[in-house]
């Protein structure tokens, strides 16, 4: 025993002849555990997001046993350790209000506590991004394991995808195109086994993108929750992390500008979700890249969209595994990505995708016959959004991608849930719906209200898609032509603010303009009188997090936030 310096940073705390060693290796006792499980082994931490209360994440205590086996089979000491879980489900008003929050727990528990290394375990939407933005600032080394999809729904013969066959199946219930009972069958057929929703929503668009950045195995995003394969994924991660500890290999290292632009390519080639630009851009900051939500456009254009999943498509991430998943559709991506960027394998982009091939080219497309040739998400401008908006084009119906119409505003949620199936409602098929005071400050959290109901009365006439703008998210497995992301928010006086029933809107997808047709002198009008709403929160973290989150093109993290702060080695405690 030394005086802390065997090359690990747990040495500080267990490697040490003073008073400080002899208390932090007593207690460790306690549990068990004897000298040889930790002398000179690296001390390698599961931040578990588990809870009961996420069931995306209530399979991960399971997961970590086969964490566990990697780790000590490796030569490695395991610590499992719980941090916030965020539930898509069951949080009110948005899990995005907490994103932050858990970041933060992820990152000062591996500050604070002695560890070599450290495997995420994490499943729903933000749990994801939490886990990464929190990993990524405390620069300890990390990777990433998922809990897998669940597998695919089945009712009356259709595969069903939580939740874009929930909006559906709501849709015609409202219509009366089904039953009360229907929809009843339809809630206990939805959701199978463990796992996160099945459909490329955010999580696993997270999956998705997390395989594409380089921050987890090869092959890790698609496998469902429950097939063994993910057992052994799970393994081959606690092992692995062993190996990124001896090797030095942190996220700084892997979260490289060339690491970002691959992810961006597996966002568009997977028709991923909206949110994965927020996610994206939040943790870029962490390492003090900028990802302006142009460069998400601009890649866009030039990547084919490969992934036939629902919202967009047809399948489910079940199918997605067993067409190849992630390391087929970077494969086919093939020259448009740095193929030569490090990776958690210890390996680059490329090694980890030699042989990939699609084995079901109904569920997978070949680069040189895409589902479409590029474009799937858009960044506008224009005067509505100055700091940008966002429109998933390819789960809108085409004819509204170029359309111009009158504004029916909705002052904010409560608003829209009174009025949306009025029968009075002067809304047609040709308007556009505008939602206020739902981003990350008017909501609070940005909540996914973006994907405002069709009003009753158009969906009996037949409507199935309608412009709806707000400053709002939406939900992963939803689809329509809905703007989103509108920045600045209305809450804090962004364009947004000042639009009237009447007003005429033209979006222009082609051109990448959304622009309110009212003119200056009556905009400067508008601003001269309009006052901002009253704050909901004056004390606690919904305080903080309205004194400092960022808008949505800066990705919603917290201005303090950004970057990353030094590791903490332990100093003496006791004397
Ligand atoms: Fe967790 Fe959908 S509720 S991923």
């Amino acid at each position: 025993m030394t005086n802390g310096d065997n090359g690990l940073r747990s040495g500080k705390w267990f490697d040490t002849r003073d008073l400080d060693g002899f208390l932090h290796r007593s207690w460790l006792k306690s549990q068990g555990f004897g000298d040889l499980a930790y002398k000179n082994r690296p001390v390698i931490g599961i931040c578990n997001s588990w809870s009961e209360l996420v069931n995306c994440n209530a399979h991960l205590r399971d997961l970590a046993q086969d964490v566990k086996r990697g780790i000590l089979q490796a030569g490695g000491f395991p610590l499992e350790f719980p941090v916030m879980s965020l539930g898509e489900a069951l949080m009110k008003p948005t899990a995005m209000l907490y994103r932050n929050l858990m970041a933060m727990d992820v990152e000062e528990s591996i500050r604070a506590y002695p560890l070599d290394g450290v495997v995420l375990l994490a499943g729903c939407d933000k749990t994801v991004p939490a886990s990464l933005l929190g990993a990524a600032s405390a620069n300890v080394p990390a990777l990433m394991v998922t809990g897998g999809p669940m597998l695919n729904g089945h009712w009356r013969n259709q595969n069903l995808g939580s939740c874009t066959d929930c909006w559906r199946a709501h849709e015609d219930l409202r219509a009366g195109r089904i039953t009360e009972a229907d929809f009843d069958e339809v809630e206990v057929s939805m959701s199978r086994s463990n796992g996160h929703c099945q459909t490329m929503g955010t999580a696993s668009t997270m999956a998705s993108v997390t395989e594409g950045l380089g921050m987890t195995l090869p092959g890790g995003a698609a496998i469902p929750a429950v097939d063994s394969r993910r057992k052994q994924l799970a393994e081959l991660s606690g092992a692995q992390i062993v190996q990124l500890v001896k090797d030095d290999i942190r996220p700084g290292d892997i979260l490289t500008r060339e690491a970002f632009e691959n992810a961006i390519r597996v966002l568009h080639a997977i028709g991923g979700s909206t949110n994965g630009i927020l996610h994206l851009i939040a943790l870029a900051g962490r390492v003090g890249i900028g990802l302006p939500v142009q460069l998400f456009d601009e890649l866009s254009e030039s990547t084919p969209w490969l992934v036939n999943l629902k919202p967009s498509g047809e399948y489910l991430m079940e199918d997605f595994y067993y067409a190849g998943g992630v390391p087929a559709v970077m494969a086919q991506l093939g020259g448009l990505l740095h193929t030569d960027a490090l990776t958690v394998s210890g390996g680059s982009a490329g090694a980890n995708i030699e042989g990939a091939h699609i084995v079901n080219p109904k569920v997978i497309a070949s680069a040189e016959e895409p589902l479409s040739t590029g474009g799937s998400l858009v960044a506008l401008a224009g005067n509505l959004c100055p700091d940008g908006a966002i429109l998933k084009r390819s789960a809108a119906e085409e004819s509204l991608l170029q359309h111009e119409g009158p504004a029916v505003v909705f002052e904010d949620i409560a608003d829209l849930n009174e009025r949306v199936d009025d029968p009075g409602l002067p809304v047609s098929g040709g308007s556009v719906m505008v939602l206020k005071n739902a981003g990350p400050v008017g909501a609070p959290g940005m909540p996914e209200w973006g994907h405002m109901p069709i009003p009753k009365k158009l969906l009996r006439q037949g409507v199935t898609d309608v412009v709806r703008i707000s400053d709002a998210r939406m939900s992963g497995t939803s689809y329509g032509a809905v703007v989103l992301h509108v920045a600045p928010e209305s809450a804090i006086g962004g364009p947004l603010a000042l639009v009237m029933n009447g007003d005429r809107i033209r979006l222009d997808t082609a051109a990448r303009r959304l622009d309110l047709l009212v003119d200056d002198a009556e905009m400067a009008a508008r601003r001269a009188s309009w006052t901002p709403p009253p704050r909901k929160d004056a004390r606690g973290y919904r305080a903080l997090f309205a004194d400092h989150v960022l808008q949505a093109n800066e990705g919603c993290d917290f201005d303090f936030l950004r970057g990353r702060s030094p590791v903490v080695e332990t100093s003496r405690t006791y004397g």
